[in-house]
């Protein structure tokens, strides 16, 4: 009996410590809501995908692609001096396009650093261009009322200690590579670098708002928390900027604290994501075009209406866009990035507000064919986007009793409640009870994707 005891104390102080350890800082779940409510407000952000391999101009992942060496990639560093950079004029774009916040690259896997550290040589301020182009961007951005973000990539394929791994530009086709390539690489110091241009970017440059840690791919050959030594690393970043709100790049989902939203990659959901069965925070993160860096030949760019049904979509399910330009060696943005931004910013000054602070609209509405919701929930605004703009006759289902005014958003001007429009067998048809008939103009408003906003009772 005594000992049944001893080993059940024995089993209950190492499962609470396992508890302890499976916890990075302590919120409540109310706290997490409002330390990221200005982002789930905002649903909108940029991305910026800019360094050494911009100049490259095919793919941020260019040194892997092509297998280069160190030295075959130098001159990407030798070279770059974006004489054009003006990130001015890059906050302004992604204010008028609607986007309330950005995420640049302050290091991409390339190891190439945009903001002036102390722990490497490879880094803006010892390129030609010689200036701390990070500082010029946070001033920027935060000048035009944006929030800011840092991406930085945990993966590194220039600093010597960092080990080649499967997904390396020097990976090897068999073991015995691997052993030969890593004698010497030391991980202990990599872990150390790490953190040290952590420390750097969350010190040095005031509030940030957004860290983006990009990413683990745990497995054989691949890197996963022990390799980051990701509790630390996410301790010391809670610790450096409280506020903070972070992706979930690090291998420590299973940790309370360790990640803040999740980050569908290049596609849509079908739902609004969950872990351990709850609604999780969600951000997507999408180019125009396939590749994150500046890509000069790529031609599989997105059109306007599909990144509006991006967007849109992604709200209608709870979640964010980041939306990614990959500016040239010369510091611009292309010009077809900077023409679909300037779109989407034309739908978004008639129709933003079916975008912020909007969110999945209750389950209990039935969404029309060919049309998406989203809702307010402090205004208790519904609203309906129209994919396919319809002819006339607009069938709400279970929603009579339920309106107090019906309006187009862009216009402001009142749309009608009407019995079916129509003559002839069937006409007036399919109209339960509790439905209700809207009736549209024929012709379709000058708006890619209009909106019925709908004042709830
Ligand atoms: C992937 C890619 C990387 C890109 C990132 C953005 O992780 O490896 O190049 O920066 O996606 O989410």
């Amino acid at each position: 009996m005594k000992k049944i005891v001893v080993f059940c104390i024995l089993c209950l102080s190492f499962f609470s410590l396992k508890a302890q350890q499976k916890k990075i800082w302590n919120e409540t779940e109310q706290e997490k809501k409002e330390r990221l409510a200005w982002w789930t407000n905002d649903r909108f952000g940029m991305f910026v995908h800019w360094g050494t391999y911009s100049l490259a101009g095919r793919h941020e992942k260019v040194k892997k692609n092509e297998k280069m060496t160190d030295e075959k990639y130098q001159k990407y560093f030798d070279n770059f001096n974006p004489d054009l950079y003006n990130p001015q004029e890059w906050a302004k774009l992604a204010k008028a396009a609607g986007m309330k916040y950005a995420v640049i690259t302050t290091k991409h896997h390339e190891g190439f650093t945009l903001f002036d550290s102390e722990y490497t040589e490879y880094k803006v301020t010892n390129t030609p261009y010689g200036k701390d182009a990070l500082k010029e961007w946070v001033e920027a951005f935060r000048a035009e009322g944006l929030k800011i973000g840092f991406y930085y990539s945990i993966i590194d394929w220039h600093h010597p200690d960092y080990t080649i791994d499967r997904i390396h530009p020097k990976a090897p086709k068999n073991e015995k590579q691997y052993k030969e390539l890593n004698k010497g690489r030391d991980m202990g110091k990599y872990r150390k670098y790490l953190k040290n241009q952590v420390t750097e970017i969350l010190t040095n440059y005031g509030k940030v708002d957004m860290l983006w840690m990009d990413f683990s791919f745990p497995g054989k050959h691949g890197k996963g928390k022990d390799d980051w030594d990701s509790v630390a690393l996410m301790k010391l970043i809670r610790k450096l900027q409280p506020e903070i709100i972070v992706n979930d790049r690090l291998d420590i989902e299973e940790y309370e604290g360790g990640w803040d939203f999740t980050t569908p990659e290049q596609f849509k959901v079908n739902e609004w994501p969950t872990y351990n069965g709850e609604k999780i925070p969600w951000e997507t993160c999408q180019t125009f075009s396939g590749s994150w860096g500046y890509y000069r030949d790529e031609m599989s760019w997105k059109n306007n209406k599909q990144l509006l049904v991006l967007l849109i979509e992604t709200v209608s399910k709870g979640g964010n866009v980041l939306l990614n330009v990959g500016p040239t060696g010369r510091g611009e943005i292309d010009y077809r990035a900077e023409s679909a931004l300037l779109k989407m910013g034309d739908w978004m000054k008639y129709n933003s507000r079916s975008i912020y602070g909007c969110t999945q609209a209750p389950q209990d509405f039935e969404v029309p064919e060919n049309s998406l919701f989203t809702y307010n929930e402090e205004t208790k605004r519904l609203y309906i986007h129209l994919l396919d703009y319809p002819i006339q006759n607009f069938t709400l289902k279970g929603m009579k009793g339920k309106i107090k005014y019906i309006q187009f958003l862009h216009d402001a001007s009142e749309i009608k409640i009407t019995k079916p429009h129509g003559f002839g067998p069937g006409a007036g048809g399919g109209l339960g009870e509790n439905d209700i008939n809207l009736q549209l103009p024929v012709v379709k408003p000058n708006i890619e994707i209009p909106v019925i906003e709908i004042v709830l009772n």
